[in-house]
């Protein structure tokens, strides 16, 4: 490839064309005009940015992020030019999930700080063109909620129909599984002589939204929240609130299929009208399901316009394609993106993510963490990210390509699912060392380290001892480090948040696959009035070629990883990760 090299028509770019002022004020003036038309939404063109609060910046040296951490770094946040924050749950909790059992909705876990630190961030953030979305975990609260505490007590209890039960003396209730217990999803309470489900773990007791009552409760606790001003809500396990209380058996393995059987219940829609008209309609907030059934069909019927129920949904087939040390193959990661668009081209709206709370970092997943390919590798799948149709979500140091942190013993796993599913595996007498081996590159451990600020002690996180272990690699990445480089993943995200903010073709623009068997490189293009872009994306750690009529029609390019960009005749070659956004001629 070198040979060839001089006898090519070689282009260097040097990337000027993005300008490193920073615009809340624009992101806020582009949203007000786009809401005048009936498709386009704030919410679309939106830019989230995910975070997880005990991770992201300690203000009082206890170890745990908290809100005044976050006020502290709301420069940072306004300069990535995001326009909407989802901050996983921070309500009162035994935190056996992290927050995902809450005691409390209406109260603030003190870890997190006070109502008061709580309205302040928030504003503060919405006063620089930042959208706040809150967390919703109401497909269950935690066995400390006042409610399953009094429920617990007596069968006569007004709360004991807020929760699914089974009375003994029917004896075993039908088998359910549960994603978090080896013991399965149903747990015995001697006081009320019943069992209780639980979809997640045994301190997550699944509430009973057949109830019109809870429905009502939860309402109001949105209510609540609506009030102070959030401005969406992402409605934690929501497909799965409808259940049939006959709970008929299920057949051996259903599970393999959990949505399938668990999820969309019968009632679902109905309650999603009904939280539509109490909530979601007279307070003009918008709501993001996480999880969308099993079907196309069953994501189109959580959030169609016409549905009047969600607005937004992710599904886990992204996440999902890339869950053993084994990898994927990039047709296959095509396949799953081209499939999704071309289902929601017309209709509906999705979430674009490769990462969350739920899930190890990206870059080891779908890039190359090695330190020579790891900073071009985050780029290129930011790259990819922003240029999608969809939403974009951005956990928490992916602008920085932060990765796993190595967890190869199950003694310091503290998360209540990697427990779990090693309880399971154990059950089932798998090979605990290969088990380790793909919980230690997958668990959702290695995405909740804290956030990696500076090379100080701690990445800058806390001066105290932190809840979890800082990547022994902060020195290295950094935001103090990557602000200063102007080739860092960090100035790319920036970059590219401010192309995807400047160019409605990338969040409305149609998508056509170019290259669909091609398992090096990833070419597409989006198309939006008389306009038209490519994007070109390596995958592999070499050099590729992409050979393609359209590469004639190449304009100026809007965005690229490298400085240079070499282009010979009809063929693209690109260099290792290599991204590039080019205009298209007519
Ligand atoms: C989905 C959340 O994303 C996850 O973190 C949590 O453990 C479960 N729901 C249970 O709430």
């Amino acid at each position: 490839m070198k040979q060839l090299i001089p006898t090519l028509l070689i282009i260097i770019v040097i990337m000027s064309c993005v300008d490193k002022k920073k615009t809340p004020n624009n992101a806020v003036a582009t949203l007000k005009m786009s809401q005048s038309d009936s498709f386009k939404k704030w919410w679309k063109e939106g830019v989230l940015y995910q975070i997880y609060p005990q991770s992201f910046n300690d203000s009082n040296g206890d170890g745990f992020g908290d809100f005044r951490g976050v006020i502290e770094k709301l420069d940072y946040l306004e300069s990535l030019g995001i326009t909407m924050v989802w901050m996983n749950p921070f309500f009162e909790s035994p935190l056996v999930d992290n927050g995902y059992d809450v005691s409390n909705y209406k109260a603030i876990h003190p870890r997190y700080g006070t109502m008061e630190d709580f309205q302040e961030m928030m504003d503060s953030m919405q006063s620089r063109g930042i959208k706040f979305i809150l967390d919703v975990v109401v497909n269950h609260s935690s066995n400390e909620h006042e409610w399953f505490k009094q429920a617990c007590s007596s069968r006569d209890n007004k709360y004991y129909d807020y929760y699914h039960w089974w009375p003994a003396e029917k004896g075993k209730p039908p088998h359910r599984h549960s994603l978090f217990d080896p013991e399965g999803g149903w747990d015995y309470v001697e006081a009320n002589n019943s069992y209780y489900l639980h979809t997640f773990a045994e301190a997550q007791p699944d509430l009973n939204w057949e109830n019109p009552k809870v429905r009502q409760e939860v309402y109001d606790i949105m209510k609540f929240w609506a009030e102070k001003g959030v401005d969406g809500f992402r409605m934690d396990a929501f497909q799965f609130v409808s259940k049939d209380t006959t709970f008929p058996q299920f057949p051996t393995g259903h599970e393999e299929n959990f949505a399938k059987w668990y999820g969309m219940g019968p009632h679902l829609h109905d309650y999603l009208k009904e939280m539509y008209k109490e909530v979601i309609e007279p307070y003009d907030v918008f709501a993001v399901s996480e999880g969308s059934g099993s079907t196309f069909q069953d994501a189109h019927d959580l959030v169609d316009a016409d549905r009047n129920e969600l607005q937004m949904a992710y599904h886990f087939d992204y996440v999902t394609l890339s869950r053993t040390p084994e990898g994927y193959t990039l047709a296959d990661f095509k396949e799953v993106f081209t499939k999704w668009d071309k289902e929601f081209a017309e209709e509906g709206w999705l979430a674009i993510f490769l990462s969350n709370h739920d899930n190890s970092r990206l870059v080891n997943r779908f890039g190359n963490p090695s330190p020579e390919f790891r900073r071009v590798s985050a780029q290129m799948l930011n790259t990819f990210l922003m240029s999608m149709r969809g939403t974009t979500y951005t956990y928490y140091g992916d602008e920085l390509g932060m990765t796993n942190i190595d967890m190869p013993t199950i003694e310091e796993y503290v998360d209540v699912s990697a427990l779990g599913e090693y309880g399971m595996a154990k059950k089932r007498g798998e090979d605990m060392e290969e088990f380790m081996r793909t919980l230690n590159y997958n668990s959702r451990e290695n995405g909740r380290t804290p956030m990696q600020w500076d090379d100080s002690k701690n990445a800058g996180f806390t001066t105290g001892i932190p809840w979890k272990r800082v990547n022994d690699n902060y020195k290295d990445i950094n935001v103090a480090a990557q602000d200063k480089d102007p080739n860092s993943v960090l100035n790319h995200f920036r970059k590219m948040v401010k192309l995807r903010k400047d160019h409605e073709i990338l969040v409305y623009g149609a998508y056509e696959l170019l290259d669909k068997t091609n398992n090096e490189t990833y070419c597409f293009t989006r198309s939006f009035e008389d306009k038209k872009v490519l994007v070109l994306l390596n995958f592999t750690d070499h050099d590729s070629n992409v050979s393609l009529p359209i590469v004639n029609t190449i304009g100026d390019l809007l965005i690229n990883n490298y400085n240079e960009f070499m282009v010979n005749g009809e063929t693209v070659i690109l260099k290792p990760y290599q991204a590039v956004i080019c205009n298209l001629k007519k």
